[in-house]
């Protein structure tokens, strides 16, 4: 990746703390039914637009997506990495008091199974914006769609009395 750097520009950085991140079931369920989006500085339309186009498109600062509750990809300013086209890759320990960041960070975030987040998301066709959803050109992950919707069915953070 000549000419790519992957220096993060501490001026382009939004600020992410623990409370950002919700339950899946209060975000926005992308129209494919593939992820969960949302926007942490109130962006939603934007977010939801290039997650419902059939062409793909570059995401708008601020966009948060998640697949399962654990995982987690948020946009910061454009120039912040250039290598992630400005995503962030989270690892989130999740429970019914909340999420709690366990691991954050670029190239080099590793998820619960071992696998290295970029090392796939990367191999997302361009326009995709690094989102693999199905079809993008991404590997599969190790579990197949229906552990996935159980998974994301058991969000301990929805099941939390308010
Ligand atoms: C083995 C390759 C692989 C690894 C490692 C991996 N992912 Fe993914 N990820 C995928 C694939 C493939 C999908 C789409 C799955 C589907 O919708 O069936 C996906 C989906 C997602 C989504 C939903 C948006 C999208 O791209 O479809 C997010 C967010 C996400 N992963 C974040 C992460 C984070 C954060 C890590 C590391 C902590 C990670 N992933 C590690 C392959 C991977």
């Amino acid at each position: 990746m000549i000419g790519h750097s992957n220096s993060q520009d501490a001026d382009k950085q939004l600020s992410v703390t623990d409370d950002l991140f919700k339950c899946l079931t209060e975000m926005t369920k992308s129209s494919a039914g593939e992820f969960f989006v949302d926007n942490i500085l109130g962006n939603l339309q934007a977010t939801v637009a290039v997650a419902n186009s059939e062409s793909g498109g570059s995401y708008p600062v601020g966009s948060l997506i998640s697949l399962i509750p654990s995982e987690v990809m948020i946009k910061h300013e454009a120039g912040w990495n250039e290598l992630t086209n400005d995503w962030e890759f989270f690892e989130l320990t999740v429970s019914e008091q909340g999420s709690e960041i366990a691991l954050r960070g670029t190239t080099e975030v590793v998820n619960q199974f071992g696998g290295n987040c970029f090392g796939c998301h990367t191999l997302a066709r361009p326009e995709w914006d690094l989102i693999c959803g199905t079809g993008h050109g991404c590997a599969p992950l190790p579990i197949d769609r229906e552990t996935i919707a159980n998974i994301q069915n058991s969000d301990p953070r929805c099941i939390k009395e308010n």
